[in-house]
C-alpha cells in the first residue's frame, strides 16, 4: 500500500483523484483545512502531520498559482516534503500561466521525482466555480467571445493524475492536458442551452465591462484580480490556445469533448436550477 496525499482533494481534481485511486483500492490521505489532520496552506504549522510517511503527492494550490505567495508556498512545500522523505510530486498547473511555471521549475529542480500535469481552462469552470451563475441566471456576458479554447475536462486530468502518481514511467514529464478541441465561450454557452434545454443570452462584453461589474457585485478584490489574469494573461496566450493529445497518450483513448461533458452534467440538473433573485 502506498502512502499518497492528495492536497485539494475535496476540490475539483483533487477529489476526482481520491475517487480514481479508491476504485484501485487505495485510501489516500486528504489534504484540506476540513480534513484530519487539518491541512491549510496559510498555516505551516498544519503541514509537518499532513506530509509525515507520505510517499507521494498529488498537489492544487489553492485558488491558483498565479496568485502573489504561491512560488513561495509552493517552494516551502516542496523542500519539507523532501526533507520529510516524500518521493515524488505530482504538480497541477495551468498551461499558458508564467507564473505557474515558475511553480514547476521549483519542483522540477528540487531532486524530488515529480510529473507536471500543465491543464488549459477545466470543462467544471461552467458547472462546478465561477461560470455556473451566469448560466443559471439565464444571461452570460463575457469578454473575449472568439477567442479558442481547449477546455479539458476534471475527470480526465484526475485520471492522468492518478495514473502518472503510480506509474514511475512518467517521472521527469510535463504531461500537458487539453481538450480535443478548440472551442469558444459563444459555442459553449450554444452546447449548454441545447443541452440543458434552457434559452441562454449571450453577450459580448469588454473586459473591463466585465471587471467592472464584478465591481459592482462586491466580488472581493483578490478574486476580480484573479479572474482579470486569467483573462488577460492566459486566455490570450498562444500557448494556450492548442490541442495537445498527452490525455490519449497516457490514458489509451480520446479525451471527452465538451459536448460529452455538457450531456453528462446537464442530466445532473444542476443547469436546471433557477437562482432564486
Ligand atoms: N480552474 C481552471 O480552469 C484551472 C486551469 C488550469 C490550472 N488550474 C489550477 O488548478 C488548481 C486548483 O485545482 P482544483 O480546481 O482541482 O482545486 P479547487 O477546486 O480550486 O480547490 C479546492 C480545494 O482546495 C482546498 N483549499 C482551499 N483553500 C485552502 C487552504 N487555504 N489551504 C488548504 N486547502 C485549501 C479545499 O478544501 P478546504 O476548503 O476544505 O480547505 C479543496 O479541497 C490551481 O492551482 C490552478 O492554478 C485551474
Amino acid at each position: 500500500m502506498e502512502n499518497i496525499l492528495v492536497i485539494g482533494g475535496t476540490g475539483k481534481t483533487g477529489r476526482r483523484v481520491v475517487e480514481q485511486l479508491k476504485n484501485k483500492g487505495i485510501e489516500p490521505r486528504i489534504g484540506s483545512r476540513n480534513a484530519s489532520p487539518s491541512f491549510d496552506w496559510d498555516n505551516k504549522d498544519t503541514w509537518i502531520e499532513i506530509l509525515s510517511g507520505i510517499e507521494k503527492m498529488y498537489v492544487t494550490y489553492y485558488p491558483d498559482l498565479a496568485v502573489p505567495g504561491a512560488k513561495e508556498a509552493i517552494e516551502s512545500l516542496t523542500y519539507l516534503a523532501k526533507e520529510l522523505g516524500v518521493k515524488k510530486m505530482v504538480l497541477l498547473s495551468g498551461k499558458g500561466e508564467t507564473e505557474a511555471e515558475a511553480c514547476e521549475k521549483i519542483v522540477m529542480n528540487s531532486g524530488v521525482d515529480y510529473t507536471i500535469v500543465r491543464a488549459s481552462w477545466f470543462n467544471q469552470s461552467w458547472s462546478e466555480s465561477f461560470f455556473l451563475d451566469p448560466i443559471l441566471s439565464g444571461e452570460v456576458a463575457l469578454p473575449m467571445s472568439d477567442i479558442l479554447i481547449p477546455f479539458v475536462d476534471a475527470n480526465d486530468i484526475a485520471e492522468v493524475a492518478a495514473t502518472v502518481l503510480l506509474n514511475d514511467t512518467y517521472n521527469g514529464e510535463i504531461i500537458e492536458v487539453t481538450g480535443p478541441e478548440l472551442i469558444t465561450f459563444k459555442d459553449i454557452v450554444n452546447i449548454i442551452s441545447k443541452t440543458s434545454n434552457r434559452k441562454l443570452n449571450f453577450y459580448e462584453i469588454t473586459l473591463e465591462q466585465y471587471i467592472d461589474g464584478m465591481k459592482q457585485m462586491q466580488i472581493p478584490d483578490d478574486v476580480v484580480w484573479l479572474i482579470e489574469y486569467l483573462f488577460s494573461h492566459v486566455l490570450t496566450n498562444p500557448k494556450n490556445q492548442q490541442v495537445v493529445n498527452d490525455i490519449e497518450r497516457v490514458l489509451g483513448r480520446k479525451a471527452k469533448t465538451f459536448l460529452e461533458y455538457a450531456q453528462e452534467t446537464a442530466e445532473t440538473g444542476i443547469w436546471s436550477q433557477v437562482e432564486v433573485q
